[in-house]
């Protein structure tokens, strides 16, 4: 019979517990995505297409609510098409250029089956008519190939990450294939009009394509591109957290107790900065690390009563790009902690593991200031969770301007993860300035991510997807 909304993604919304007798139960994994999409599930039956994580898996998950369809990948198949084509081709190019995109038609060639492969699993899965949202890089090619096997279907897109402006996409020997895939959708979302525009650009320059021309607007003022006989809309519709249930959550008193704990274990240092990211390169999380070495050489901050917690998540370690990030953090972590730390304070703790959701909203609610300095980032959601943590506008927020949430949430303390005197100078001030200022700043960055939720992002793309 099939479901009449189906969401496609790398990844399977579920984790899986083993029990000590060997007996296999899934749960529902509590991202960002499946919360966003929680009411739609509940109140219709809905499919979800996806990855389980591992290779060669036989894995069959079942979860409440949610008809799972698991795509297994091979061994090879998760070299060539996810920690390849996906992370050291698409990933990098995506993100300035970070790190230097490997072009190789080997994995294009995975990259091209593995695409076809999710999309016959959201043909199967999918009702007469039904709404199918195909998210981010991994699987660009779905939305054409889909079309192809299901022409009655309505096709969304979104990608997660920035897009990026004609002269770095150009690079892509198959950015054509790229675009033409896209382009399958009847939709296609991106965070900031500033995506939308250069998909537009792109679309016009290298497909000839027909474009509108006026500025995309957030949610609103979609662009158009004329493919075919076909109008494929393109918009901006920026992601959000479940920033109440964030809320509630971070003001519970077993949280609330164990902030005061972490702050007590690390000594009450007069201030306690956060970071809180995948070990990943866009992340900045050299430029913070790096800042805060400067501050204390030039003696702005005192190493006896500042201390940095990064939390890091590990993440794609086969890619060699990741594991010499590992090596730069960590080598930059001991050197501080042996040049400004005692035995007993060392001013940075680092932590490369994914931390419990309450522990990790314990440490939102014990920052002084969250410092996200990425150097690209689509969105960078740890800002917004960061924001709603703190209900008595207490904390403030360092916030690189080269993030998405940069756009919504200026009354942060703005930097320029590139110009170390601007980096320096934010954090200073985001540590220094008084309660007042602070205050002032973190009212107006509440009132942002309280009043634009996850629900609102879902609900405006599904919105503008299916309506007539
Ligand atoms: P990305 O999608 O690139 O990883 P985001 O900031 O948008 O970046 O989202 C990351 C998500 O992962 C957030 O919900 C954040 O709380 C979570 N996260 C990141 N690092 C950790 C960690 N060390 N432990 C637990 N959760 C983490
Ligand atoms: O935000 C981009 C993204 O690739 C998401 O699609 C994904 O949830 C997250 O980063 C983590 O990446 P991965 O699935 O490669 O662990």
């Amino acid at each position: 019979m099939g479901a009449d909304f189906v969401v496609v993604a790398n990844r399977l919304p579920v984790n899986k517990q083993v029990a000590a007798d060997g007996t296999v139960t899934w749960t529902r994994a509590p991202g960002g995505l499946v919360t966003a999409l929680a009411p739609i599930f509940d109140s219709q039956p809905g499919a979800w297409v996806g990855w389980t994580g591992s290779a060669d898996s036989s894995d069959d998950p079942h979860v409440d609510g949610i008809d799972i369809h698991a795509v297994p990948l091979s061994a090879r198949e998760v070299e060539d098409y996810y920690e390849g084509f996906a992370n050291s081709t698409l990933w990098p190019l995506y993100h300035d250029v970070l790190v230097k995109p490997e072009y190789r038609a080997d994995w294009w060639d995975v990259y091209v089956e593995v695409n076809r492969r999710f999309a016959e699993a959201a043909s199967a899965a999918a009702a007469p008519g039904a709404a199918v949202w195909v998210q981010d890089y991994q699987l660009q090619l779905v939305p054409a190939m889909l079309r192809e096997l299901r022409p009655d279907l309505k096709i969304g897109f979104f990608l997660h990450i920035p897009f990026p402006p004609f002269e770095l996409f150009s690079q892509l020997p198959w950015r054509r294939e790229i675009l033409e895939g896209l382009l399958g959708a009847d939709l296609i979302g991106f965070h900031l009009p500033g995506g939308a525009q250069n998909f537009l650009t792109l679309s016009r320059r290298l497909l000839g394509a027909e474009t509108s021309d006026a500025p995309v607007g957030v949610r609103s003022d979609f662009g158009t591109v004329r493919f075919g006989d076909r109008t494929v809309r393109v918009g901006a519709f920026p992601i959000s957290i479940d920033s109440a249930g964030v809320a509630e959550q971070a003001a519970a008193a077993p949280v609330i107790q164990r902030a005061e704990e972490i702050r007590e274990q690390l000594g009450n240092p007069k201030t306690l900065l956060l970071g809180v990211d995948r070990l990943d390169y866009t992340k900045g999380i050299d430029v913070r690390i790096q800042s805060l070495e400067r501050l204390f050489a030039d003696g702005r901050l005192d190493p006896a009563d500042t201390v940095l917690v990064q939390l890091a998540s590990p993440s794609r370690e086969n890619v060699e790009s990741y594991a010499v990030l590992r090596d730069t953090v960590e080598r930059t972590v001991a050197h501080i902690n042996g040049t400004y730390g005692t035995v007993a304070s060392p001013p940075v703790r680092y932590l490369l593991q994914p931390v419990p959701r309450d522990e990790l909203l314990a440490y939102f609610v014990a920052a002084d200031v969250a410092l996200v300095t990425p150097l690209r980032d689509g969105m960078n959601l740890v800002t917004k969770e960061y924001i709603a943590s703190h209900p008595d506008l207490d904390g403030a927020l360092v916030l690189s301007e080269f993030t998405g949430a940069a756009m919504e949430l200026d009354a942060a303390y703005v930097m320029n993860p590139y110009d170390p005197a601007s980096t320096d100078d934010a954090v200073i001030a985001a540590v220094t300035d008084d309660d007042a200022e602070r205050r002032r700043r973190m009212a107006i960055l509440r009132d942002q991510v309280m009043n634009n939720d996850v629900d609102q992002w879902a609900r405006s793309f599904l919105d503008t997807l299916t309506e007539e």
